[in-house]
């Protein structure tokens, strides 16, 4: 009988996504990386006990997981349950999670994050205005779930001399970090936050070094990772950036120059990788087909270059076949499927994703009870 090609199943050498990676310091067993995933279940900013299931779950043996954005301050969070990385008591509750990570072999960085105006008093000490490069207030946006209306209390503009201060607390969160057994920190520079209200010139409308030109806009950003990378070494920081989303407001003129200016800009430090999000990602969770690539971005950078935003099987293999990314990392469809390198390998069917139980608090619901494939059947 003739042999049915389609029946044969691939190795893993022949699936680009699951071949190995050496990111530096990593080794790395295959290319799929679990995305900066926010899921708003840690209790007054404090990671909870659920969590290890939950990352536990996601985690393979040589895989790149990213912890989902975590607070560098008392000023930076803006949303309900969300974790932080300032206090002790947040140090030792991310330990056990680590743990479980590092225990099945996965290797662990905590993106830290801070909001910027992307909050209001009730998120902030003493109920003062949330900080940002800008006093421009933020419109009232719906929220995730589709339905509630995020309110926003107009910024603070930081004055120049306040910004060390904010440069030194992403230092302490990537201290706290290495702490509390990451491997590493992702700087989360995307989606509207403060490292990116810096960036963007439809937000900057600052008049010291800070604002203005495009080396002047992205100045912060450097700032923070140098002194992260002082502090923890280069080998084990990553940073996120989104020139093309306009999420939250936080549209450029120019995005190919300011993403090109950032990939060129960052090969000074050295760092372990650049984590852009694909231009067809104008809002987190959307995706909109548009003309404009990563391509030279990813050619300017010379470090491990990863990819994420709306990524499937076949266009995450093809990107690294066609050398356009290292990595590629996986949002929602990580979310729903714990195995999704396995499902990968098997091109198996994949869980459909619940955006109902994204931001819920619930413990377990949306959370850890996706179903792995061998109970699927
Ligand atoms: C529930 C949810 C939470 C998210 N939280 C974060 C986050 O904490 N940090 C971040 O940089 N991006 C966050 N994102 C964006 C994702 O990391 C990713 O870029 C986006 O989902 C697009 O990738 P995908 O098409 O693979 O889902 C979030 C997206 C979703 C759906």
């Amino acid at each position: 009988m003739e042999k049915n090609a389609a029946q044969v199943p691939e190795s893993k050498q022949d699936i680009p996504l699951l071949t190995p990676y050496k990111m530096g310091i990593f080794q790395l067993s295959h290319r799929v990386v679990l995305a900066p995933l926010t899921r708003q279940r840690s209790y007054g900013n404090v990671p909870q006990p659920h969590a290890i299931l939950y990352y536990s779950q996601r985690t393979t043996k040589g895989g790149l997981l990213i912890a989902e954005a975590t607070g560098v301050s008392d000023t930076a969070q803006g949303y309900p349950q969300t974790p932080g990385i300032w206090t002790k008591e947040q140090v030792e509750a991310w330990k056990p999670i680590v743990n479980a990570v590092h225990a099945k072999g996965g290797v662990f960085f905590c993106q830290i994050w801070h909001v910027g105006r992307v909050s209001n008093r009730d998120f902030q000490p003493n109920g003062q205005a949330p900080i940002s490069c800008t006093d421009k207030p933020l419109t009232p946006q719906i929220r995730a779930n589709g339905v509630d209306v995020a309110q926003f209390t107009p910024p603070r503009r930081l004055t120049t001399d306040e910004i060390p201060r904010i440069v030194n607390d992403f230092r302490l969160a990537a201290r706290n970090a290495i702490e509390a057994g990451f491997d590493g920190v992702e700087i989360h520079g995307a989606h509207g936050y403060l490292i990116d209200q810096f960036m963007k010139d439809q937000i900057n409308d600052r008049t010291d070094h800070y604002g203005g030109s495009l080396e002047n806009r992205c100045r912060f950003a450097h700032e923070i990772v140098e002194a992260v990378v002082n502090e923890i070494g280069a080998d084990r920081v990553g940073i996120r950036l989104s020139p093309f989303a306009s999420y939250m407001e936080s549209g450029d003129s120019n995005p190919s120059a300011l993403g090109l200016y950032m990939a060129e800009s960052l090969n000074k430090y050295g760092i372990a990788y650049c984590h852009m999000v694909e231009p067809r990602m104008k809002t987190v969770g959307e995706k909109v087909e548009c003309p404009e690539s990563l391509v030279p971005m990813r050619k300017a950078f010379k470090g491990t270059f990863m990819v994420a935003g709306g990524y499937d099987r076949g266009d995450g293999n093809k990107a690294v076949v066609e050398d356009r990314a290292d990595l590629v990392a996986y949002g929602r469809l990580f979310l729903a499927n714990p195995d999704l390198p396995r499902r990968f390998e098997l091109d198996a069917p994949l869980n459909k994703y619940n955006r109902d139980t994204f931001y819920i608090s619930d413990p377990v619901v949306g959370y850890s009870d996706y179903p792995f494939l061998e109970t699927t059947a």
